[in-house]
């Protein structure tokens, strides 16, 4: 294994590149030019394109060609970047991949629209790629749509809720984020001609590594550092979102912290000059760590479902994948 890992950063690298370059030319020459420019600010910003990577390495896993795949790549990831925009206006962001959001930068209705056309153009791009699997494709990515949405629907219905439950949390964190990332898997398996006992297990792969995703990814919007992260630290908290790290603070804490941390549902959220407060009170009660357990756990889940995979070589590069994924700080 130790041997691949630098041939297993120079495929991300050489993959993260073409893909770079195809996204590029998506929107390319495309008019009205008040519509594309603004779509291209977001397509050209510094993804990591985990998920099309995910598309490839599925296609591959299963014994089939990256080069069947690169059109549906290229779609889920402008798929994932619809999600991005509009998601960065229900959450009031002002900083993504680094730069000002997309609704910041320009305004609310354009936002919406760019959101509107990178969907219509991944569909698109899909087609492009669906050869004889027409049917499974599109039913994946629009059962992954639907999901998002729902998702989506339920991270925001829980802002106003006093209480959540960790398994109300999983659900919605399994829709919003672990769907499409199964899905790209999905997609992938499918197109590389994997078996129908294959395309299950990879899919599965991309459920769980898609919930340590979302799990992390609350973790690093209380523990990252901003500049690399990319967007503004303690956004959750100042929306007063019920992530991870929250939940399972509000289970720990007794007296003083408890109404704490019920000021943030009370108050909807909190002020920017607050969140360290809430840093140390989450490093307190341990929950940073049961974060990183719960990250473990599901990655661990996600390696178990490779068992499906036959060919040693193709499997270990999606072990790599879910061992760098842990130690993302983006
Ligand atoms: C951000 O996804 C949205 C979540 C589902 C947490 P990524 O962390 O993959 O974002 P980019 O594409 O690399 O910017
Ligand atoms: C993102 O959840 C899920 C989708 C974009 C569908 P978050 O709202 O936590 O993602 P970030 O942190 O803004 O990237
Ligand atoms: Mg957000
Ligand atoms: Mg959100
Ligand atoms: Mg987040």
């Amino acid at each position: 294994m130790n041997a691949n890992i630098k041939k297993y950063n120079l495929l991300y690298e050489k993959e993260r590149k073409k893909i770079n370059a195809i996204l590029h030319g998506t929107v390319k020459n495309r008019k009205p030019s008040s519509l594309y420019i603004p779509a291209a600010y977001i397509i050209n910003s510094e993804g990591k394109r985990i998920r099309p990577f995910l598309v490839l390495l599925s296609a591959g896993a299963v014994g089939g060609n990256f080069s069947q795949a690169y059109n549906a790549a290229v779609a889920v990831e402008l798929l994932h970047d619809f999600t991005l925009v509009h998601d960065d206006i229900m959450d009031n962001a002002e900083k993504r991949r680094g730069k000002l959001t997309l609704h910041k930068k320009y305004n609310k209705n354009t936002a919406i629209l760019v959101g509107d056309s990178l969907l219509s153009v991944a569909y698109e791009y899909l087609l492009k790629d669906c050869n004889g699997y027409s049917k499974s494709i599109i039913s994946s990515f629009t059962s992954g749509l639907i999901e998002v949405c729902e998702g989506q629907i339920l991270d925001t219905d829980y802002e106003a809720r006093k209480y959540v439950s960790l398994s109300e949390y999983l659900l919605m964190i399994k829709k919003k984020t672990a769907s499409m990332v199964k899905m790209c898997c999905e997609i992938g398996a499918t197109l590389g001609g994997g078996t129908e006992k294959e395309i299950k297990g990879i899919a599965n792969y991309g459920l769980n590594i898609g919930i340590a995703f979302q799990v992390q990814d609350d973790l690093l919007d209380i523990i990252a550092d901003e500049n690399k992260f990319g967007k503004r630290i303690g956004s959750d908290l100042i929306e007063g979102k019920k992530t991870y790290l929250f939940i399972k603070a509000l289970e720990k804490a007794r007296g003083e912290d408890r109404k704490l941390l019920s000021k943030v549902v009370d108050n909807k959220g909190i002020g920017i000059n607050q969140v360290k407060k809430y840093k140390e009170l989450y490093e307190r009660l341990g929950v940073i760590a049961d974060a990183r357990k719960t990250i473990n756990y599901y990655t661990k889940k996600a390696l178990n479902s490779l068992n499906v995979i036959k060919k040693i070589s193709d499997k270990e590069i999606l072990v790599w994948l879910a061992d760098e994924l842990l130690k993302r700080i983006r």
